[in-house]
């Protein structure tokens, strides 16, 4: 797993259990005031809806930043979106790769039975993901369901333009990751494959 470039875009996460209709977790960010509220989040003061421990040494507006223009405008539900970026800086505890994660903070079984994972993402043109290096945008640690960009084959030298949905390591579904400057990839629902995933829930990133 690689991260080089940065990202731009917007990534809003809402976990729901569609059948109930209940909204297990919900990553909207819509209770923080500004990137600066993630810091907040500890171990031993697990505050909010994301952990956030996983970045380079740099303040967090570098890593993570909230914003209303980083939103999808279709969505009414949301008051801001989030901007990840890998910066040069964005190294965490010692990895080659780089990293910035957002981590749902919830004990909710997000990963268990038929659940739904609303993510709504945005390429721009600027620093916007290599196609020489693997993104890993929104993912769960087993990865039994992620979406992906970027140096999929991991074969030295090839490069892959497309968004991917990735369930237990493989493609099931891919879109142009070049659509028109500013556009926003088509939102996408992914639901569980089956009852028995587990594994430590991820967040975007992108
Ligand atoms: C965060 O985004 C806002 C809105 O686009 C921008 O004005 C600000 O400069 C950004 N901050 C950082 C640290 O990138």
């Amino acid at each position: 797993m690689l991260f080089t470039s940065q990202i731009s875009g917007t990534v809003l996460l809402a976990a729901s259990a569609v059948s109930a209709g209940t909204v297990l977790w919900d990553g909207r960010f819509n209770d923080y005031a500004s990137s600066a509220d993630l810091d907040k989040w500890s171990f031993s003061n697990p505050v909010g809806e994301y952990q956030y421990y996983i970045h380079g040494k740099g303040e967090v507006a570098e890593y993570v930043n909230l914003s209303a223009d980083f939103k999808n405008p279709a969505d009414g539900a949301s008051k801001q979106g989030v901007k990840i970026s890998l910066t040069d800086t964005a190294f965490w505890n010692g990895d080659a790769m780089r990293r910035t994660e957002l981590i749902p903070q919830t004990k909710a079984a997000i990963n268990k039975g038929k659940v739904y994972y609303h993510f709504s993402m945005k390429r721009a043109e600027t620093n916007a993901p290599s196609v020489n290096r693997e993104h890993q945008i929104a993912f769960f640690e087993s990865h039994f369901t992620e979406m992906k960009a970027g140096w999929i084959s991991g074969a030295q030298g090839d490069a892959d333009p497309a968004l991917r949905w990735f369930v237990d390591s493989k493609s099931q579904w891919d879109t142009p990751g070049r659509p028109a400057s500013g556009t926003t990839w088509p939102t996408r629902s992914t639901s569980t494959p089956a009852p028995s995933a587990s594994g430590t829930p991820r967040a975007p990133t992108p």
